[in-house]
């Protein structure tokens, strides 16, 4: 049904059918971008030393994560702009993961509420993604709210204490409100496919496009009023705040965006059940180190004492085995779930899941796995700088 055979295609697919301005915002990096290449290049220089006659032709990637049972060690990643890749994306996505047998991470600033995206699927694979706003008591009422709805994982985000310096959002103007020129006309205009499918159907349905997850007093539209101080992003981030949502949190708690051990071991400290090793997709600090470059300081600090899943710039599953091998319990993926649901909602959203499989698969047999399990004792080293 799509002609996309790997990241690549789904890529190239999704630049020619959204707005230049969302693919740039879901796309590029920030600053100089030099992060978004290191962090692909960290990636294409670990080799794998693959066993051979290994037999069998069984390469079982089932997991456990947080104690429920999944058909591939991969998390949809939470991002702010599913519902603009697609009318509804945030379900459209939920629902894949759903049929896929993976765990959907919903956002906090998704354009679907998360009461939406519970009742379009169930509550037994959905994360929720939150941002701690500068107003913490609006915080908590929203993890009151997302516990209520029978969700078991909450993610924090705590990479994020002030706005990166995205320089083309700017330009593009991306920021909140959107700033509509001529420019971004002209942009939606020559994207029909886009603005039929999904600018319509939102205007025709409840409206231009909104942060549905926020209070109703500061759910203001895309286009209209900036955010308020409210549900700004919370600057003053600190480990106290982390026990007082760990009081309230009965589920699995995750920390989202740890690149030091110190704050890895920090986390056991604090009661946290596991951490995404993430520089939020090389999209906030262009110097961070590269994730699968940070993962082999953090398993030494806490391997076996929490679950560690590890994001940002796994475009193959040979990306996925690396992960693994250097000791990620399972890995999230954010623009390539975007750019599949971009081409055909859920259905495009499940045929990233199955490129992705499909070549952690083939990784596998290539390397003698049978199992996740096999692909921790795989051998992996660094070769010298590449161009990627
Ligand atoms: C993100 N990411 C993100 N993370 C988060 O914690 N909350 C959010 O709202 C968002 N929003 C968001 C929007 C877009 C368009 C992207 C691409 C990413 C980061 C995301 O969860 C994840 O860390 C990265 O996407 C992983 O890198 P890859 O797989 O995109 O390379
Ligand atoms: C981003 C924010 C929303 O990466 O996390 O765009």
């Amino acid at each position: 049904m799509y002609n996309a055979l790997n990241f690549h295609d789904l890529r190239r697919a999704a630049r020619s059918r959204l707005p230049s301005s969302i693919f740039e915002y879901i796309d590029r990096g920030t600053e100089d971008e030099n992060s978004l290449r290191d962090t692909h290049q960290s990636l294409a220089c670990l080799k794998i030393t693959p066993h051979v006659l290994t037999a069998g032709s069984i390469r079982d990637t089932t997991t456990t994560l947080f104690g429920k049972r999944y058909s591939a060690p991969i998390v949809v990643a939470p991002t702010a702009c599913a519902g603009l890749v697609w009318h509804k994306g945030e379900i459209a996505l939920a629902q894949a993961a759903q049929a896929s047998g993976i765990p959907f991470c919903a956002a906090t600033e998704a354009m679907t509420s998360i009461d939406d995206i519970v009742r379009g699927t169930s509550s037994e694979h959905i994360w929720f993604q939150l941002y701690v706003w500068e107003n913490e008591q609006l915080s908590h009422e929203l993890i009151r709210r997302v516990q209520a709805l029978g969700v078991q994982t909450l993610v924090v985000t705590i990479d994020t204490p002030v706005a990166p310096n995205r320089e083309y959002n700017t330009r593009n103007g991306m920021g909140m409100p959107f700033k509509i020129s001529p420019k971004l006309i002209a942009d939606v205009a020559t994207h029909p496919s886009w603005l039929l499918n999904v600018l319509v159907k939102y205007l025709m349905d409840a409206g231009v496009p909104r942060f549905a997850n926020y209070p109703d007093e500061y759910r203001t539209t895309l286009i209209r009023g900036g955010k308020s101080p409210e549900v700004h992003h919370n600057s003053n981030l600190s480990w106290d705040l982390i026990k007082t949502i760990r009081d309230l949190w009965k589920g699995q708690l995750v920390l989202k965006g740890i690149l030091h051990p110190d704050d890895a071991l920090k986390a056991v400290e604090h009661g946290v059940d596991g951490i995404i090793v993430s520089n939020h997709g090389s999209r906030n600090l262009d110097s961070a180190i590269s994730p699968i470059d940070a993962l082999d300081a953090l398993c030494a600090a806490v391997k076996g004492q929490m679950t560690i899943i590890m994001d940002s710039g796994i475009r193959r599953g040979s990306d996925i085995f690396k992960a693994l091998a250097l000791g990620a319990d399972a890995v999230m993926i954010g623009r390539g779930f975007l750019y599949g649901t971009a081409l055909g909602g859920k259905s495009g959203a499940e045929h990233t899941y199955s490129l992705y499989l499909d070549e952690l698969k083939i990784t596998m047999a290539s390397a003698g796995c049978a199992t996740l399990g096999d692909i921790r004792q795989a051998e992996i080293s660094r070769v010298g700088a590449r161009e990627s």
